[in-house]
């Protein structure tokens, strides 16, 4: 029998943050493919704003963690991190926020087939000129999510809420033509 639609997409569902990660290196196969995937993500007009720094240097890593608590507590146990560095021109905020979010799915989405866990971190406007520092980004540029990567701990793997709760249910998000007035 084929999969069914739903079979076929359930990796996709399967895509979840993870926030805290085992000892175990991600190898540098792995982290390249990652880094083709953010590569080849979609961008307003195919500008490709973006530049990624693969991190993997411990001690960077959790400078990272202590300058952008509470958000970055994801790279308290990373292994690796992928920064995400965009041009700051202003006229550019939203093109480039949509670009951002895109390209970040896009390494959830690719850490997840690869077995590894990818968490989302977002670098407040308050701390970015220490991350910057950090990562001694060239002028012009800086640095707004910063995707932890690893192998995901035990405890990372537990679910995080009864099974089918952790999304409202799909009645409530998902209408026929036009949306309820009530
Ligand atoms: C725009 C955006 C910013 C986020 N920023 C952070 C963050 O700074 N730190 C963090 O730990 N998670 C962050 N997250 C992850 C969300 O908390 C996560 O997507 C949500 O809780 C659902 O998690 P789940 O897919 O594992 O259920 C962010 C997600 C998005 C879409």
């Amino acid at each position: 029998m084929p999969e069914s639609p739903i079979d076929r997409v359930r990796p996709l569902l399967r895509v979840r943050q993870v926030r805290e990660f085992s000892r175990e290196p991600v190898s540098e196969e792995d982290l390249r493919a990652i880094g083709q995937a953010a590569r080849w993500s979609g961008s307003s007009r195919n500008r490709q704003p973006w530049r990624f720094i693969v991190i993997r240097d411990e001690p960077t890593l959790r400078r990272l963690w202590q300058a952008g608590l509470p958000q970055t507590r994801a790279l308290e146990t990373a292994t690796a991190a992928l920064a995400i560095a965009l041009p700051a021109d202003e006229r550019m905020t939203i093109s480039h926020a949509y670009d951002d979010g895109r390209v970040a799915e896009r390494i959830l989405i690719a850490a997840s087939y690869l077995g590894l866990g990818a968490g989302i971190t977002w670098v407040r406007g308050e701390v970015r000129p220490a991350i910057g520092e950090i990562l001694e980004l060239p002028p012009g540029l800086f640095v707004r999510t910063i995707m932890a990567l690893g192998h995901p701990s035990a405890g990372a793997l537990l679910p995080k809420s009864p099974p089918g709760q952790a999304r409202l249910p799909y009645e409530e998000l998902v209408f026929e033509e036009r949306l309820p007035r009530d």
